[in-house]
């Protein structure tokens, strides 16, 4: 069978099966949505947050790119994050990174990859920005780790930045922003502890998380 015709009979029976455990999914569904989350996260096909969160239709809106980034002035993600924060009113946005991203490696290794190296221009730069302690790291992998974990730290301040959840902030209500890690070779997802829903609580807890990732912890945890 050719591969679309796979892709809409696997629709076929999936929708069948939706409705027959829950008669009135679709019929809701096509009435609204209120999902609980808006989800940041890398293309990569292995890490579909419906699947990995185990979650339904209408449970988790998603926005994802090439390394997960959320790059103030990137209209597609302030879009996703505005309707999700303003309209929607979810209350977490969630930055969800993972370990060998294919965006990071390039980045660390230096791989070429056309047009990508222009949208991974921000994650060169924070690279560049934690380089003399990164390349103390002497297995690449794990330098590829830290660095993974960096973006999303980096990607949690950008998103606490943008006028859509500043602005819900400032005006009472209180979305909170998380930063997870999901690792490919166990399927667990990793919370980074820098979960924030107040501007006043960005800065120390974000450098606090960098200093984690980087040894620089004063009290060795
Ligand atoms: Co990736």
């Amino acid at each position: 069978m050719e591969p679309i015709n796979q892709l809409i009979q696997r629709n076929r029976h999936w929708a069948q099966r939706v409705k027959r455990d829950n008669p009135t999914l679709f019929e809701e569904l096509a009435r609204g949505q209120a999902p609980d989350y808006i989800w940041i996260g890398c293309a990569d096909s292995r890490d579909p947050p419906n699947v990995i969160a185990d979650l339904g239709p209408g449970e988790i809106f998603v926005h994802r790119n090439v390394a997960n980034l959320a790059v103030p002035g990137d209209l597609n993600c302030m879009s996703a994050i505005y309707f999700a924060v303003v309209v929607l009113k979810v209350p977490h946005v969630v930055v969800c990174g993972h370990y060998r991203c294919g965006g990071v490696e390039a980045v660390v290794e230096d791989q070429p990859l056309g047009v990508v190296d222009r949208w991974l221009h921000p994650l060169s730069q924070l690279y560049d920005a934690h380089r003399l302690k990164l390349d103390r790291i002497e297995d690449i992998h794990e330098r590829e780790d830290r660095l993974c974990e960096l973006n999303v730290i980096h990607q949690v301040r950008n998103v606490c930045s943008m006028p859509a959840v500043r602005d819900a902030w400032t005006h009472g209500r209180k979305p909170a922003v998380h930063g997870l890690m999901y690792r490919l070779d166990d399927g667990l997802l990793h919370d980074l502890n820098i979960s924030v829903n107040a501007t006043e609580q960005v800065e120390d807890t974000i450098r606090a998380a960098i200093d984690r990732v980087l040894g620089d912890d004063a009290n060795g945890s």
